[in-house]
């Protein structure tokens, strides 16, 4: 099996979307072009989701529009998008730039019916019907689509979540089309054993012709500081996509609760150097992400030292 593992840095969209702070867009540009510089293989640049739900990412077209001079063949640009709605918006920056400049459209889900009413106002089956027309638009428009399954380990709001439940969502959304399967420890509370269980399960409901299509990305938060030994786990079992987030930043604002705010992502540096020491590859240059994980940690730094409340 490949030993060359991708990874994916979602600082500008998880990173950013909990900040009690508005980031001013070009700072969040600057941040783009230097993970670009990383050598990281996708960068979820932004979220066209409700300004009114995630007041911190609503200047996602101006950030969009700038990214352009950060644009290389060699990394995916992709964004989240809850709904039509969003797709639109993203089909409208392709336009406007000519080339698919985001060329994967992120649509996103739970298996926890509570979190997904908080996080999208609807049921998990409502949220997959809104998937149906983003999923036939984006492949008519030749998009690649990830699926995100949040609370794939526990729900900070029902508690442990039962592998079996991640692994039907799983297999719905694979079978509708999206074929990258995104699984969010959203709360950052997995020991290596409940990813074991978790990717047992989904692996299970998938035979060898979809195996071979399907693709499934691990996205950890990291509250505990476990989410390395997951990493590992996960490695042994197969996994060769992995999500993090420079400096750590991120965490989803529906998923806080009075006195446990979201935590943020495992930072991609220590995701890097996890994968690396554990005999595994990457394109990722340490060097350059030290840049652009440091120039994160000041630009979220700043604001709240001096910026307007989101
Ligand atoms: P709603 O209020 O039920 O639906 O929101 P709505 O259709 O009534 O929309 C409300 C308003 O937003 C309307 O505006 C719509 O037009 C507008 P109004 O008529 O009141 O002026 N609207 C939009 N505007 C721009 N772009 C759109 C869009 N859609 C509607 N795409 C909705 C439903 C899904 C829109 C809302 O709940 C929403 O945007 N939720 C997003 C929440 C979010 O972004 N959470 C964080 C990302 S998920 C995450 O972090 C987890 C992850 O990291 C994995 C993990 O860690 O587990 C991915
Ligand atoms: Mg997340």
């Amino acid at each position: 099996m490949s030993k060359q593992v991708r990874i994916t840095d979602v600082s500008p969209r998880d990173g950013l979307q909990n900040e009690p702070i508005v980031i001013p867009a070009e700072r969040k540009v600057r941040l783009i072009e230097l993970l670009s510089r990383t050598g990281v293989d996708e960068i979820e640049v932004t979220s066209f989701v409700s300004p009114k739900w995630v007041p911190q990412l609503a200047d996602a077209e101006e950030v969009a529009e700038a990214v352009e001079s950060a644009y290389s063949a060699n990394t995916v640009f992709s964004a989240l998008v809850p709904n039509a709605r969003g797709l639109e918006r993203v089909l409208h920056i392709n336009e406007t730039a000519g080339f698919p400049l985001i060329s994967k459209v992120s649509v996103f889900t739970a298996a926890s019916e509570t979190f997904s009413q908080r996080n999208t106002n609807a049921t998990i089956a409502e949220t997959i019907d809104r998937f149906r027309p983003v999923v036939e638009s984006a492949r008519a428009s030749n998009l690649d689509l990830r699926g995100y399954i949040s609370c794939a380990i526990a729900c900070p709001f029902e508690g442990p979540i039962k592998p079996e439940k991640v692994a039907q969502v799983a297999f719905i959304l694979y079978d509708m089309g999206i074929h990258e399967i995104d699984l969010g420890d959203t709360i950052g509370v997995a020991y290596p054993a409940d990813i074991a269980a978790l990717l047992s399960a989904v692996f299970m409901n998938f035979d060898e012709e979809d195996a071979e299509y399907a693709k499934f990305t691990l996205h950890l938060h990291d509250t505990f500081g476990r989410a390395a030994d997951c990493v590992r786990t996960a490695l042994e079992m197969g996994v060769r996509s992995f999500d993090g987030s420079a400096a750590g930043l991120g965490g989803c604002p529906y998923a806080s609760k009075p006195g446990a705010p979201a935590p943020g992502n495992i930072a991609t540096e220590l995701l890097v150097r996890t994968i690396h020491a554990a005999g595994y590859e990457t394109n990722v240059d340490l060097d350059a992400l030290a840049a652009a994980s440091a120039y994160a940690a000041k630009i979220v730094a700043d604001s709240r030292a001096t910026g307007t409340h989101a």
